[in-house]
């Protein structure tokens, strides 16, 4: 039995450990900008793209970039929620501009061909246009900081360079520089190739916080994954350890099953040289 004592004790831990997490969630929020240490990963020159990257915050976003934002995950997200869009148009209006929303804006560089060195060089004038954004926040999730991904949003015709990857890159590099213990994120289940892309290509599994794992009855009502990638064995702990009972995990390992075909499916359709 565990005495007065010892609650006392495992009170005072609880209330120091999320003292400890409430204090790296205001720094890492109270960063002006998250991106400074990374000025080596502002400039993106591969696969004939010529682009750059600039932070921002949710609440100093200018006219012009909240229409930006809401037309391209408008269409790119619409498709994957089909009857749920105007609902879901509305949440992701609001959390736009949250105040603890942060931003990855990538600008087209205006280029020119340099004749000497036969490759893409860019010129003096101003940057261009805004080709694709990822918006992330330092939060709490089971009593441990995270970074969250709320979007990572592309235009088509840059996809499937590399840059997806890199930018998940450099979220994974601010999280470990701010302390965070994992990378969070929300995908919908018929969002095939973001799922691909995440659990296949980039190492994120299946968190237990997610509907299928905390109860696979829910989650076959729920349309999204929860995804994460921990940094330590606490988040391992609490994000990727599953405590459904062996009946439960059955149905998991069902339900784990079909969507490891049809990754299997998107995978062989990709390595097949089909362009999407
Ligand atoms: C999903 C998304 C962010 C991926 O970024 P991307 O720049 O297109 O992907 P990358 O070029 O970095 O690809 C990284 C890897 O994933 C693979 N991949 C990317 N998209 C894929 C697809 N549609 N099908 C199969 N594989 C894919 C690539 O082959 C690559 O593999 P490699 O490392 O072995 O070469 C981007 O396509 C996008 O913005 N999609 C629309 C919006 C969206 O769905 N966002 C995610 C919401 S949660």
């Amino acid at each position: 039995m565990e005495g007065v004592a010892e609650r006392t004790t495992k009170r005072k831990q609880i209330l120091e450990k999320k003292k400890v997490v409430d204090g790296l969630i205001r720094a890492a929020s109270s960063l002006k900008n998250p991106l400074a240490p990374f000025s080596e990963f502002l400039n993106y020159n591969l696969q004939g793209l010529c682009l750059s990257l600039e932070g921002g915050h949710g609440a100093k976003l200018s006219r012009s970039l909240k229409q930006y934002v809401l037309n391209l995950v408008k269409q790119n997200m619409q498709q994957h929620y089909g009857d749920e869009w105007p609902k879901e148009e509305k949440v992701k209006c609001r959390d736009m501009v949250a105040p603890e929303a942060r931003y990855i804006f990538v600008y087209e560089v205006p280029t020119l061909v340099s004749s000497t060195e036969k490759r893409l060089m860019p010129t003096n004038e101003h940057k261009n246009d805004v080709v694709g954004f990822v918006h992330y926040r330092f939060i709490t999730e089971e009593e441990l900081p995270v970074l969250y991904v709320y979007e990572l949003q592309l235009e088509p015709r840059i996809q499937g360079k590399g840059l997806g990857k890199f930018l998940m890159q450099l979220l994974e590099l601010i999280a470990r520089k701010n302390c965070m213990a994992a990378i969070v994120l929300t995908v919908q289940k018929a969002n095939l190739s973001a799922m691909f892309f995440y659990t296949s290509k980039l190492g994120y599994c299946i968190s237990s916080m997610s509907p299928s794992r905390v109860d696979p009855l829910v989650g076959l009502r729920k349309n999204y994954e929860i995804l994460c990638k921990s940094f330590d064995q606490e988040a391992k702990n609490k994000f990727e350890v599953h405590l459904l009972s062996p009946e439960q995990n059955t149905y998991c390992g069902q339900f784990t099953g079909f969507f490891k075909s049809q990754f299997e499916l998107i995978n062989d359709f990709w390595s097949s040289g089909a362009v999407i």
